[in-house]
């Protein structure tokens, strides 16, 4: 391609000459070899030194820019390789491929984070799995060995054994739903229900579990129908994950309270706690899968670090947002917002 608009050049060049030389060939009275010698031979000439010529400092300067485009490129300098120079097609060529190279550079990144959050996962679902797994094969192998002779210790080792199969069970549950909400898979099923009734379903789910810890588990709005258009089932593992947080990391003796904001075309559940609280450095990471403010606090209160990250997703997939205000010592507020029905 190069040897051929190199060529193209040269003949345009001679032609040109052999235009003036014949032009000038006009005025005189020469025989027509004299004309052929005039005319051609320059042009000939002509033709060979300007190739020569093009040959020489166009394409070597073509050569030399692309290789400081590359090299630039090469190292992410991007800095322009051919400023001041008059090879405007070389600008086009650098740019087409700087453009390329921004678009594959942000591509790699995005599937070196996409690797190193899978990396993560894997790794964290093998730790958060061997745990339990281990406390249950331990009780069943002290049982095994001897312990079931001893109704006492057997009670006690399958009553603790049970604890991790329960644990281990709500861990695979959570998983099995984050891994099909990451494939995509997250499929709403919109209906038009009364929030206030499931509020109250959920506090009677919950409220043996605040009962034990002495709880006030309480809702506060009247008993007028409220419809909002969601997926019910999801919007009540979604209170059911913030009610259980309350009440898990709640004080004793303490109390949670729901209560409902109603504004044109949404309402918005607010549920309240005095217990423990999260330090302000925690509040950006507790919806992420997996985080825990205090990990050694999991062999105590069985805790798979997932059910805030899952909360996340069912309520953006609502195209609705949940927000957290939390005060170390003092309390936490998750509030959330749905779409208010007809
Ligand atoms: N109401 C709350 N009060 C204090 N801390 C909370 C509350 N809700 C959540 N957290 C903190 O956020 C973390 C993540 O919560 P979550 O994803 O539901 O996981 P899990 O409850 O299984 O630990 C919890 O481990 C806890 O440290
Ligand atoms: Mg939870």
């Amino acid at each position: 391609m190069r040897d051929n608009s190199s060529f193209k050049i040269a003949l345009y060049v001679s032609l040109g000459v052999a235009v003036c030389c014949g032009g000038l060939s006009i005025f005189l009275p020469l025989l027509i070899w004299q004309m052929v010698v005039i005319t051609f031979l320059p042009a000939l000439l002509a033709f060979f030194i300007g190739r020569f010529l093009i040959q020489k400092y166009i394409i070597s300067r073509v050569i030399i820019t692309s290789e400081h485009i590359i090299e630039s490129l090469k190292d992410s300098r991007f800095k322009s390789s051919v400023e001041n120079s008059n090879l405007g097609e070389m600008e086009v060529l650098e740019n087409a491929v700087k453009r390329l190279m921004t678009e594959q550079t942000t591509e790699i990144g995005h599937l070196k984070e996409l690797e190193r959050m899978r990396k993560e996962f894997l790794g964290d679902v093998a730790h958060e799995l061997r745990s339990p797994i281990f406390n249950i094969q331990g009780y069943i192998h002290t049982l095994i060995e001897g312990a079931l002779e001893d109704a006492e210790v057997s009670h006690k080792f399958l009553g603790k054994a049970a604890k991790h199969v329960d644990h281990l069970s709500s861990l695979v549950e959570d998983l099995v739903t984050i891994s099909r909400i990451e494939a995509g898979e997250l499929k709403l099923e919109v209906t038009e229900f009364d929030i206030k009734e499931l509020i109250k379903e959920v506090i009677d789910l919950q409220d043996l579990a605040a009962k034990q810890k002495n709880i006030n588990l309480k809702c506060r709005f009247d008993e007028q129908v409220l419809l909002v258009r969601a997926d019910r089932p999801k919007i009540k593992q979604v209170l059911n994950n913030l009610v259980g947080n309350s009440i898990k990391y709640g004080h004793e003796e303490g109390h949670t309270v729901i209560n409902i904001e109603e504004a044109p075309g949404t309402v918005t559940i607010k549920i309240t706690d005095n217990g423990e609280g999260i330090a302000e450095e925690h509040l950006p990471r507790i919806f992420e899968r997996f985080y825990r403010v205090d990990k050694s606090r999991a062999r105590t209160v069985p805790s798979t670090g997932l059910g805030l990250a899952i909360v996340k997703h069912f309520i953006e997939a609502h195209n609705q947002k949940i927000l957290v205000t939390s005060r170390e010592g003092v309390g936490s507020i998750f509030s959330f917002s749905l779409q208010r029905g007809a």
